[in-house]
């Protein structure tokens, strides 16, 4: 897969270089290109904003840097590029929605600052590729570049070959619509605190039948949103 990322500070994404997504570039799974807003721009001071016609506060990124770092990305894009702006006026980005992205061959980050980026570049950008407006949630970030990261470390990991281990992203929280089980290590006693002793039983049955009710009366007590009318009333 590749992924290109646009923002005004390039270096938010040199964490991409280590841990599993880092090792996963150096087996060339995963191609990113990191890119600098402020190269496709011409004045003295490398000007990427302006103030919002109708007044109001904060500034606006002007289209022109945009409009051209988009042209220069997807200009030898040969699938067509999903091109996602990361915005708290975006739908929200689910384990689903990195399901969706993980399929895709091309995926461009457009990272915003200020106040947004003048909205004539979404349209433009729907003429280079699919456009998607995505929101990590509902609350306010100064920039989309800690969103971009999210979603690109969510879909990077589905990515056949990046997690060493693929039965490891079956049974975690959100792939299955319920939050994961609880997890315990050696020893089997710690400060006076004892494993369940279900999981040391041997019992492949009651182990699994232990950890689907955990799943469930977990997700009831943290995320009963995410119960579906199959599992109310469930005990
Ligand atoms: N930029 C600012 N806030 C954001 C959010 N919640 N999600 C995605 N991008 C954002």
């Amino acid at each position: 897969m590749r992924i290109d990322v646009v923002s005004i500070f390039p270096s938010f994404f040199d964490v991409l270089e280590v841990s599993l997504l880092g090792r996963a570039r150096g087996r060339g799974l995963l191609d990113v290109r990191v890119h600098d807003l402020r190269e496709w721009t011409y004045d003295r001071h490398r000007t990427v904003d302006d103030t919002p016609y109708g007044g109001g506060a904060g500034m606006v990124m002007k289209p022109e840097p945009w409009g051209e770092a988009l042209d220069a990305i997807t200009a030898d894009a040969a699938p067509l590029p999903v091109i996602i702006f990361p915005s708290p006026a975006g739908e929200v980005f689910t384990q689903a929605t990195a399901r969706e992205l993980a399929q895709r061959e091309h995926l461009v980050f457009g990272c915003g600052r200020y106040e947004g980026i003048d909205e004539r570049v979404f349209t433009h950008a729907a003429q280079l590729g699919e456009v998607r407006l995505i929101s990590l949630g509902d609350y306010v970030l100064n920039g989309g570049e800690v969103a971009a990261m999210a979603m690109i470390e969510a879909v990077g990991r589905l990515i056949p070959g990046v997690v060493g281990n693929p039965e490891s992203l079956v049974e975690e929280s959100h792939e299955e619509g319920l939050l994961e089980y609880p997890s315990y290590t050696k020893p089997a006693a710690w400060r006076g605190l004892e494993v369940p002793p279900v999981l040391l039983s041997g019992n492949h049955g009651a182990i699994a039948s232990w950890r689907l009710e955990q799943q469930l009366e977990r997700t009831r007590a943290r995320r009963p949103d995410l119960l579906g009318s199959d599992h109310d009333g469930a005990s």
